[in-house]
């Protein structure tokens, strides 16, 4: 069975047509082709497909897109804006926690959602932001170091 969705995405009003058992990530790489958001284990374990849905980070593959009705969603592509880059991905880039990159969107969006509620987070809040993203590639210390930095600084 299908149904039209009506969602806001990086500010952007969206409508859209989806079967019911259709996956908010499905939609939003495949329908809206942004594969900024990422799919890894496909099954709420690994991050790489975080986003925002009214301000709170979700694992998109664990998300209905007929779930996502009325909601507000921030991706990784609605993070800069006006051409500037968030404070957070300037500090990944600068801090070098950018490695394959396969993380670093998922990364990125449950950093944004923990700077929303904390803009000053301690160490010990930013690893449990990120405890449901995992990263094989570097040690999470750059990472963890990126989002401190970029904690107080500017909008988040
Ligand atoms: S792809 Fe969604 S949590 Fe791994
Ligand atoms: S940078 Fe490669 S998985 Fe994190």
């Amino acid at each position: 069975m299908e149904h039209v969705i009506h969602l806001t995405v990086n500010g952007t009003p969206i409508s859209g047509r989806v079967r019911s058992d259709r996956r908010l990530v499905d939609f939003l790489r495949e329908d809206l082709e942004l594969t900024g958001t990422k799919e890894g284990c496909g099954e709420g374990e690994c991050g790489a497909c975080t986003i925002l849905m009214n301000g709170v980070a979700v694992n998109s593959c664990l998300v209905l897109a007929v779930e996502a009705d009325g909601s507000e969603i921030l991706t990784v592509e609605g993070l800069a804006r006006g051409g500037e880059l968030d404070p957070l991905q300037k500090e990944f880039a600068e801090k070098g926690a950018v490695q394959c990159g396969y993380c670093t969107p998922g990364m990125l969006m449950s950093a944004k959602a923990l700077l929303s509620r904390h803009p000053s987070p301690t160490e010990e809040q930013v690893r449990e932001a990120i405890a449901g993203n995992l990263c094989r590639c570097t040690g999470y210390k750059k990472i963890v170091e990126a989002i401190l930095a970029a904690g107080g600084r500017g909008r988040a």
